[in-house]
């Protein structure tokens, strides 16, 4: 499809539609929504657009639909994919003043917001009322919440809780041609022909512009326990966390990083912070696993510790480390809610996102620094370990560009083919955009992306929303 031009008499109908000052066309300014987290990727929107309301999301969508401009939406510019990148320049529509949380409904367990509300606003606001809204990436002190469902977004609590479409109950959405629909209704059981609600969620802002969004709550767990488990090797703690899971227990929270990640995650919050961490990261010790475990039950939390360290004593382990403080347990949060910046902090990366089973996981980390090995990189690896989803960070360091242009992408391409001889997938939560487009029939046959494709084409004929994203 050939892409119209944003002209100047459309400039002036934008103007007309959601006020001058809401039309960025400056150079520096609009350089700003040209680039996300990812890589070092950065694509320089026409035009960007700052609508107030969904009327007004509409009849944007409705100018650009009638010229054919290209529209790409855009939450707060975490994204690890490249999802909100406008790779056919155009029009980035910005979603930053869609920022109200409108009802929390305490009786129904329920809350409706907008999509620019930054996720741990939206926590805070629940939890002041008793309420927990679980979802949280590490991002969630600057990501929006409608880029969360975008994305299908997960985060540490997955695990117990599940990721962010497990919360939405329905949505209110711009389709391309500007029609504003709902997807279904608000209520927790719903058996009303095709889910379109869940169809939204992760599909990268490629279908249409979410403007409101129903939540479903729960009540907030009031204890937790939070344990360090440091062990000798990678592919050792690999091994416990089917373990972990086959004693019976449900932790709310099972990560995992690298010795490696700690350092430079420490060394990054000395110099970004000036916080000094205090909790030991020996020599001796390749990888850890922090374990949190929640309730409102003080001994059944005991036991389940005791059971945890049970099951991770029967491995090679070092001293486990009770975090007895908040201080302690903010500490090793902390920690682990830097490793993405600070590995990026410290050289260029290929930031990697895959999912198996979790008891291939040994299998696989065990892969992944064979194929280091054979392509010439070193990698970090942390994640969301009881969910199987495990983040790699391929490290650009003093590899020369034509290398890493050619024959990085070539050993990518080999650890998601493992990931998938493993019974898993591309991405566990960061999403495909166009960072892993290339990679998508390792996971795909040519049958589901075509249905895909089908889908897209339905909902946005004239394929001008995100286009370029997911698929090709
Ligand atoms: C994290 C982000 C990178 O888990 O998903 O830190
Ligand atoms: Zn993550």
């Amino acid at each position: 499809m050939a892409f119209a031009e944003v002209s100047t008499t459309i400039i002036q109908q934008f103007e007309g539609i959601i006020g001058p000052e809401n039309v960025i066309l400056d150079a520096e300014r609009r350089y700003i929504y040209s680039h996300d987290e990812t890589e070092d990727y950065s694509f320089l929107p026409d035009v960007v657009l700052k609508p107030g309301s969904t009327e007004e999301v509409s009849q944007l969508m409705k100018l650009c639909h009638a010229h054919t401009i290209p529209v790409t939406p855009r939450g707060g510019g975490t994204g690890l994919s490249g999802g909100a990148l406008p790779i056919q320049h155009g029009v980035v529509l910005s979603m930053e003043r869609f920022t109200k949380i409108l009802t929390i409904d305490e009786l129904n367990l329920q809350a409706t917001v907008e999509p620019g509300v930054i996720t741990q606003v939206f926590q805070d606001a629940v939890k002041e009322k008793g309420l927990f809204y679980p979802p949280d990436p590490a991002s969630r002190g600057s990501c929006f919440i409608g880029g969360n469902v975008s994305e299908n977004s997960g985060g540490p609590k997955a695990v117990k809780y599940g990721v962010t479409r497990d919360y939405v109950l329905n949505l209110e959405v711009v389709l391309p041609t500007g029609d504003i629909i709902w997807t279904g209704a608000n209520v927790l059981k719903n058996s009303t022909g095709y889910n379109l609600t869940q169809l939204m969620c992760g599909s990268e802002g490629t279908l249409g512009i979410i403007t409101k969004i129903v939540f479903k709550l729960r009540g907030l767990p009031q204890k937790s326990v939070l344990l360090l488990i440091p062990f000798v090797t990678n592919e050792e703690a690999c091994k416990a966390i089917a373990e972990i899971f086959r004693a019976g227990v449900q932790p709310s929270g099972l990560e995992f990083f690298e010795r490696e990640a700690a350092l430079k995650t420490i060394d990054y919050c000395e110099k970004v912070y000036g916080t000094k961490v205090t909790t030991p990261f020996p020599s001796s010790m390749d990888a850890y696993l922090l374990c949190e475990l929640d309730g409102n039950d003080d001994e059944v939390l005991m036991r389940d510790a005791e059971k945890v360290m049970g099951v991770a004593e029967r491995f090679k382990v070092g001293e486990i480390l009770f975090a007895e403080t908040s201080a302690q347990k903010e500490e090793l949060w902390k920690i682990r809610e830097n490793i993405s910046p600070a590995v990026n902090a410290y050289t260029l990366t290929r930031a990697e996102d895959v999912v198996v089973p979790r008891g291939n996981l040994p299998t696989l980390i065990v892969g992944i620094k064979e194929i280091g090995r054979k392509y010439g990189f070193n990698s970090v690896c942390y994640g969301h370990i009881g969910d199987g989803n495990l983040h790699i960070n391929v490290m650009k360091e003093s590899i020369s560009d034509e290398h890493w242009n050619t024959t990085i992408p070539e050993g990518i391409g080999k650890i998601f083919q493992l990931t998938v001889t493993l019974g898993g997938t591309l991405s566990g939560e960061h999403g495909i955009g166009i960072a892993k487009k290339p990679y998508m029939p390792i996971a795909m046959g040519e049958a589901n992306l075509n249905l895909m494709r089908g889908i897209k084409k339905v909902f946005d004929p004239k394929g001008i929303l995100n286009p370029g994203k997911i698929f090709s």
